[in-house]
């Protein structure tokens, strides 16, 4: 039974598990249905657990928050040897007070959720990650490592957010939107230094199923219609329609951030 059905919140406390000499020593706590954690877990005061959840190490629950069924916190990431993500010692994962972790989603080390976030069912969010208040995250959307989003930006369901991503506030992204972050896919040595995904200004809004092609910008408050794949910068307040995008017409005033 997951804590949807109403397991009671927890007092806050620092759990201390580890088996003296073991790195990530998990066991079992008596804190939630199944619960498994690691050593020197911060669980803040009236945090809710689902069933089956897995804490590693050193991981910090902010006060409030809802940890619901078979949720990974702070795991650590298997990189291939090709894989472009940095590699060294990562603190711990940070969760935000009030932030809620929905069914089945994977949040990985030295990634912070801030204040009230929402994670939505099965998504992942990878290490150091940084997600401003407010952030929301749809159902089956993964958000690849070092990316920042910031405050009150929604990402539906779906969407692929790639690594080395900026996602300034109040951005939203609709479902299935695909980003990429290298123009030489997985070829050629200089890919390491070239490789950028889009930077999202503040209120832009990106519709259903664009493809942002790597490193490009889209300026504040623009409107990528649905489909569009984008292959240069885009302009603030314009709204962009096509393959390739292309520019057709300013966002009305009425849609503006500063008009609502
Ligand atoms: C841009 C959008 C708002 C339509 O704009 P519009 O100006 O009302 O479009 P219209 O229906 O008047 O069509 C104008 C022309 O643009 C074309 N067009 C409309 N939307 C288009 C799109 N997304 N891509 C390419 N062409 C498009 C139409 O076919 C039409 O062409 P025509 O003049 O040759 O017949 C809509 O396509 C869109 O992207 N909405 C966003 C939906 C979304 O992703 N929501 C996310 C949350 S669910």
């Amino acid at each position: 039974m997951g804590a949807e059905q109403g397991a009671a919140p927890l007092r806050g406390r620092v759990v201390h598990a580890r088996a003296k000499g073991k790195r990530d020593a998990m066991k079992p706590s008596d804190l939630g249905l199944n619960l498994t954690l690691g050593d020197d877990v911060t669980i803040g005061a009236g945090v809710t657990f689902g069933a089956n959840v897995v804490v590693h190490d050193g991981t910090v629950i902010g006060d409030g928050c809802f940890i619901q069924d078979n949720v990974v916190l702070g795991k650590a990431p298997s990189l291939s040897p090709a894989s472009t993500a940095k590699r060294g010692e990562l603190p711990p994962l940070t969760v935000g007070p009030g932030t809620v972790v929905c069914t089945g989603a994977v949040v990985y080390r030295a990634a912070m959720l801030g204040p009230r976030c929402i994670i939505g069912d099965l998504a992942s969010v990878r290490e150091r990650c940084v997600l401003g208040e407010r952030a929301v995250i749809g159902r089956g959307t993964c958000v690849e490592n070092d990316t920042h989003i910031g405050a009150f930006t929604k990402i539906q369901s779906n969407a692929y957010i790639t690594a080395y991503m900026e996602i300034e506030d109040r951005v939203f992204i609709a479902p299935c939107v695909q980003t990429t972050n290298d123009n030489f896919m997985g070829r050629t040595e200089k890919r390491h230094e070239l490789i950028k995904g889009a930077t999202i200004r503040r209120g832009a809004r990106v519709g259903g199923g664009v493809v942002l092609c790597p490193g490009i910008e889209i300026g504040e408050e623009a409107f990528i219609a649905a489909g569009a794949v984008v292959t240069k910068d885009a302009p603030p307040r314009k709204v962009l329609m096509g393959v390739p995008a292309c520019v057709v017409r300013d966002v009305p005033a009425e849609e503006l951030l500063e008009n609502q």
